[in-house]
């Protein structure tokens, strides 16, 4: 018999950098923060859609705005070759194009509404996504390269009621039930109208003349946008460029009547909800298809700098500026991520509170004495995980004392099986909560293991 060769030594490779496994521990969680987001938004008559994670990059260019960080710094993006006689992305004998993996979803949402006529129905669309999108940003807590959204548009034609200042207020009040319904705590909303398209060019030129004077103390890409976009400006980070910021004219003395009247709607239905809101008259936000009401949640929780949840406003004109038909909308989308790192961080702080392990714990762990118990150990787990419970084995060879440290780690309860129970059917299950020790029969054992609450689970039914 010849020698087996060994296989060569490789270094193990990683996950690309700015992008994360999602583990068994942490998904629970996001399953249940997309879960409440469906049933919550079904009750509110979104839809869901379903766009490609790929999208033409004259997409972004055209919607989300050349001069914005996003499409100038941090997509990904590629020359799709065209193939000699072969097919390309767009069918038969179709050129070389350039593609980007999608930075946001409302320019495909938009798009897809364009290419599918719903404005022909005449109806309000109501649509929502969850999906991951990708920038290429410099990594850190709550910034990922690639990240999961959970947003919503509202689309139609100006005769389905799409511009009211209803629909703003309405996506507002569904958004801070939806952060209320997964217990999240000290969200704050940030609110500003950024006006009109028509506004918007009329602020750009007053922009533009009062950074003249002050535009070479500014830093590189501010010097660049207050010529190409000045607008941008207002997104700069540079600490040093803050204070000539701070100064320049605010878009909100700057909107129309028809957009301040808008506005104060906006802000009296938010009212007569009960929404409490901040005016924040600096956010602009980082793309530049928003027109009139724009809006940011925050949180003080597990975020540190990325404080920013989640993120929308009006869009008006962007329709149009894909060559679809009028149709105004407003939407938001959820950074995921970040969602879920303020919960962890909340559950943590929960369970410092209450001394309790944070986290969803099994119903039950069998512990089989012996390995002759193993199969009907098998078997119980069987008949219990079919009535509905979450149910975790372990193996005949343990030592008691590491079954208990096991069953402990994993699960509400401890079910011992032994020669004498595996004869007689009639168990004994040990409360970690209670500390309490009974014989519980095999026909009653499902309904005893159902009846305990969950210790330290903090999850959203
Ligand atoms: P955005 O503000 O660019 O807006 O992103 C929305 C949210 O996505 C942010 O508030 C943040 O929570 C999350 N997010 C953004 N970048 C990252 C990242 N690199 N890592 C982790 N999370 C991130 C939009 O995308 C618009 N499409 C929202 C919208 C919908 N406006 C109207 N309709």
């Amino acid at each position: 018999m010849t020698e087996s060769k060994k296989a060569p030594v490789r270094a193990a490779l990683k996950a690309v950098r700015g992008t994360r496994d999602l583990l068994p521990d942490q998904t629970p969680l996001w399953n249940n923060v997309e879960t409440t987001a469906r049933n919550l938004f079904a009750r509110y008559g979104f839809g869901e859609i379903r766009t490609p994670v790929l999208e033409a990059t004259e997409l972004f260019a055209r919607g989300v705005g050349e001069e914005t960080d996003i499409v100038s710094k941090e997509m990904f993006t590629w020359e799709d070759r065209a193939r000699a006689g072969g097919e390309g992305v767009h069918g038969p004998e179709s050129k070389a194009q350039s593609l980007t993996l999608r930075p946001e979803n409302t320019a495909g949402v938009v798009r897809a509404y364009i290419e599918h006529q719903m404005a022909h129905s005449g109806a309000l669309q109501k649509l929502y996504y969850i999906g991951p999108q990708f920038r290429r940003e410099r990594p850190q807590r709550g910034r990922y390269r690639q990240f999961w959204q959970i947003g919503a548009e509202v689309i139609g034609p100006p005769s389905s009621g799409s511009e009211s200042p209803l629909r703003d207020a309405e996506i507002l009040e569904m958004l801070a039930g939806f952060l209320d319904k997964l217990g999240v705590r000290g969200w704050r909303l940030e609110l500003s109208s950024v006006g009109s398209y028509q506004d918007r060019v009329r602020y750009n030129e007053i922009l533009r003349a009062a950074l003249q004077p002050i535009r070479s103390r500014l830093c590189g890409d501010c010097q660049r946008r207050a010529e190409t976009n000045p607008l941008r400006v207002l997104d700069c980070k540079v600490p040093d460029d803050q204070a000539l910021i701070g100064a320049l004219p605010q878009i909100s003395d700057h909107i129309s009547a028809d957009s301040q009247t808008h506005f104060s709607a906006v802000r009296a239905a938010l009212e007569a909800c009960g929404v409490p809101y901040t005016l924040n008259p600096r956010l602009v936000r980082g793309l530049d298809y928003y027109t009139r009401t724009t809006f940011e949640f925050t949180v003080s929780t597990g975020l540190g700098t990325q404080n920013a949840l989640l993120g929308g406003g009006r869009y008006d004109g962007l329709s149009e500026m894909l060559g679809g038909p009028r149709s105004p909308g407003i939407g938001f989308a959820i950074g995921e991520d970040r969602l879920i790192l303020t919960l962890q961080a909340q559950q943590e702080e929960d369970a410092r509170a209450s001394g309790a392990p944070p986290g969803e714990l099994l119903d039950a762990y069998i512990a089989p004495l012996t390995p002759a118990q193993n199969a009907t150990a098998l078997a119980l787990a069987r008949e219990l995980r079919c009535a509905g419970l979450r149910i975790e084995v372990g193996d005949g060879s343990f030592k008691l004392r590491k079954s208990f440290e096991i069953a402990d780690s994993l699960a509400r309860h401890i079910v011992l099986l032994g020669e004498d129970e595996a004869g007689s059917g009639v168990f004994t299950v040990k409360a970690f909560a209670s500390g309490e020790q009974t014989k519980i029969p095999r026909a009653r054992l499902a309904e005893a293991l159902h009846g305990v609450q969950s210790r330290g689970s903090n999850f959203v039914q």
